[in-house]
Formats: structure tokens, sequence, C-alpha cells
């Protein structure tokens, strides 16, 4: 028997692996995805082999996941319950295609992770191991081992001698790659406390942030962004300068009580600094761009989109298809947006575009000779047809 973990290096994941071995008397693969998580990657490969894995598997996949998962959602411009940019939900598919095909190569037959039976994350990866191999075994020992207090795991990992690192574990968890960090549960468990300004990571409070705005321009080719102030740059590139500078001036931090799919409310805090400078800068852009019944009915459909995505059905039928609309969608949201980052806040100062449809020449308040306003008088009595035989309804009754 032959399994590929997801692992991080993490004491929880280390605890995994040797569990695995101990549990099934199997072979385990250590897989650990590159996206941006800044953690020590060189030392994990010999973290895993010292804990028991027969083999390592270390990807950098940060441009990938930029490219292939974060532009595409961004077309869309997505967000979950009006608040949440999907920084962990977007980055699992990824993970669990990259496993999928680790286990394909070497001829595993099963797979694992660390995510537990009460989140999101157990349902993201696994949607995507079956939807990508219909006949993979899954072990998901949170929701199956007696280890389920913190003494239990640290006893385990004593017994086997795993590295606890001296580093205090932290009173919160968090997931952390290049699209955001999310922070949940321990202290923040109590929706009404604020989180504690020391979690913050990517971004300055808005307090501190520099007392000059930054002006920037970003380039956007068929709704994807190509360039910052005129640079191009690879996705990932220019997606940690737009963190860069989304951090500095203290832009992209929420504090969110939101709907897990498995049912309960949960409160998180987030940081998505190049996110929200993006999303901005994208809907400024098809705001000259991209024709109005288009607009509205994409937006209409965004947040069944944000949806498929949260609830990990990345990998779907449904997902594919909202896909090819929002691609269609995006042919000429091409040009350059103009914004301003100021404590806190992105505010557009300007957008130009070759493709644009904004018409000075039927827009001015000026004196025209495109439009003729008498041809409103119509429109508007044709449109009001209606409420009035309503109104007049009423009064007879
Ligand atoms: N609540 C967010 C989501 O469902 C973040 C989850 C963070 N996951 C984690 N393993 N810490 O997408
Ligand atoms: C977890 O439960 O493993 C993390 C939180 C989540 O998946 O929603």
């Amino acid at each position: 028997k032959k399994v590929v973990l997801a692992y991080s290096g993490g004491l929880d994941t280390s605890v995994i692996l040797r569990w695995l071995i101990e549990t099934y008397d199997c072979e385990v693969i250590a897989f650990s995805a590159d996206i941006g998580q800044e953690e020590e990657l060189d030392t994990i490969e010999e973290k895993a082999l010292k804990t028991g894995a027969s083999k390592v598997y270390i990807d950098d996949l940060r441009e990938p996941f930029i490219r292939d998962y974060v532009f595409p959602a961004f077309r869309a411009n997505v967000v979950y319950e009006g608040q949440y940019l999907l920084g962990t939900s977007i980055a699992r598919p990824l993970i669990a295609r990259r496993q999928i095909e680790i286990a394909n190569i070497e001829g595993a037959d099963a797979v694992s992770h660390g995510a537990t039976g009460k989140g999101n994350d157990q349902v993201r990866f696994e949607l995507g191991y079956y939807a990508l191999k219909p006949d993979i075994k899954i072990i998901a020992p949170w929701r199956i081992w007696d280890l389920t207090s913190r003494t239990a795991l640290m006893a385990f990992a004593e017994k086997f001698g795993i590295e606890v690192l001296s580093t205090r574990k932290k009173p919160y968890s968090t997931d952390r790659n290049m699209l955001h960090i999310s922070y949940e549960g321990g202290i923040l468990e109590d929706p009404w406390q604020p989180p504690p300004e020391d979690i913050f990571t990517l971004t300055v409070s808005p307090k501190d942030a520099p007392d000059t705005a930054e002006e920037i321009e970003i380039t956007f080719d068929q709704g994807d962004p190509t360039a910052v102030n005129g640079r191009a740059m690879s996705p990932a590139t220019l997606f940690r300068e737009l963190n860069r500078l989304g951090g500095k001036h203290g832009i992209g931090r929420a504090d969110i009580v939101e709907n897990r799919f498995v049912g309960m409310k949960s409160r998180g805090v987030y940081e998505t600094p190049g996110g929200t400078i993006l999303r901005a800068a994208h809907m400024a852009m098809e705001s000259i761009t991209m024709d109005r019944e288009v607009m509205h009915l994409r937006d209409g459909l965004m947040p069944r989109y944000a949806e498929m995505i949260y609830n990990g059905f990345w990998f779907s039928p449904e997902r594919e298809l909202m896909q090819k609309l929002i691609d269609e969608s995006q042919r000429n949201v091409s040009g350059v947006v103009r914004l301003s980052l100021y404590k806190g806040n992105c505010t557009v100062l300007g957008r130009k575009s070759d493709y644009s449809l904004y018409s000075e020449a039927f827009a001015t308040f000026e004196d025209d000779t495109v439009y003729r306003q008498g041809d409103a008088e119509g429109f508007i009595k044709l449109n009001a047809l209606r409420l009035r035989i309503r109104e007049m309804n009423r009064k007879q009754a």
C-alpha cells in the first residue's frame, strides 16, 4: 500500500505521516506545494524523510497558482458572501490536482490530508481527488484517529521522535499562500472580540501606513493584469508586487463571519492585499470595456460561481461552464487603470482602453448632435405603460 500525503512540515502533518505508517504499515510519499506560504521548504525534505517518508515531492506551483486559478477567478470579480476573496478555497484544487498526478506517477492507491472533519478544506481536497481519480482511496486522519487532543498529539510526536518546534503554537489557525493569509479559531472564536493587531502579517495597520498616497497603474489584457507601472511581469511576480504595495498601505484586511459548507458559521480574519487591489482595478477596467447586459448577467451569476469555488466544486461541469462564460466576457477587458493607495483604501483615479465603450459624444451634458432628447419621451412612456395600468386598476377597485 502506498499513500501520497499533502505535507506541510508542521507538527500535525508530521504526526499524520508517522501515524499512516504505524496504522496501515504503508509507504508514505510526502508532497509539499510551494504556493507562496513562505515556510522553509529547504528543510521539509529532510524532515519528511526523518519522519519516515519514502520519497518527497516539493513543487514550486506559484506561477500556475496565480495564472490558472487566481486570475481565472478574479476575471469574475469573485467574492464569497460579499467579503471573502477565497484565498484558501482557490488553492485547494491545485494541491489536489498535483497530489493525484503524483499518485498516478507513483502508482499509489491512496491520498491523505491534514484537514479536520469540521471544515471546508476536507471537502475541497476530496471533491478534487474524486473528480480527477474516481477510484482513489482517501485517508482523513482527523476524522478517524483518537489523537483528538493537543496532549495526545504531542505524546504521539514524542514517542516517535517527531520534532516539536520550540516556538509556541500560535493561539489560532492560519493558512497562507500568495493570495492571502487566513486566521481562524482559538482567540478569534468570539466574534465580538476584535483581532489583536499583532496577528497581522502581510499588511501594516492603516494607521501606520504612509501619510502620502501612492499612485500606481495596472495594465490589463483580456481580463488579466500583465504589467504594473508599465513593467510587464509574470503572473506570480506581478501578484507579489501588488501584495507588497497593498501591504505597505494597509489594504485588504477583512474580519468576517462566514457560512461554511458543512453548516456552521465561522469567524475568519483575512489579509488579501494584492487581491483587493486587483479586484478594484479589474472592475474599473470592465466599467469602460464591458457591455451593460453582459456585465449584469455575469454579476448575477458571480455569487453562484463564488459558492462553487468555496464549496469545493472547482473540477465540476457547472464551474467549467461558468468559466467559459466569464472568459468570453473578458475579450475586450484590456487597457490601463490608475489607482491611488492610501491608508487602507484603494481608489480608482482613471481608466483608459482601446476598446472603450465610453462615448464622450453620448455622455456629455453639453449640447450634442448624436442623441435626440425627444426619443426619451416614447421610451419612458412605453416603459411606464404597465405601471399606469396597475395604478388605474387600483383606483377602480
Ligand atoms: N475559512 C476559509 C475557507 O474556508 C479559510 C480556511 C483556512 N484553512 C485552514 N486550514 N486554516 O476558505
Ligand atoms: C480545517 O478544518 O481543517 C480548516 C478549516 C476549514 O477547512 O474550513
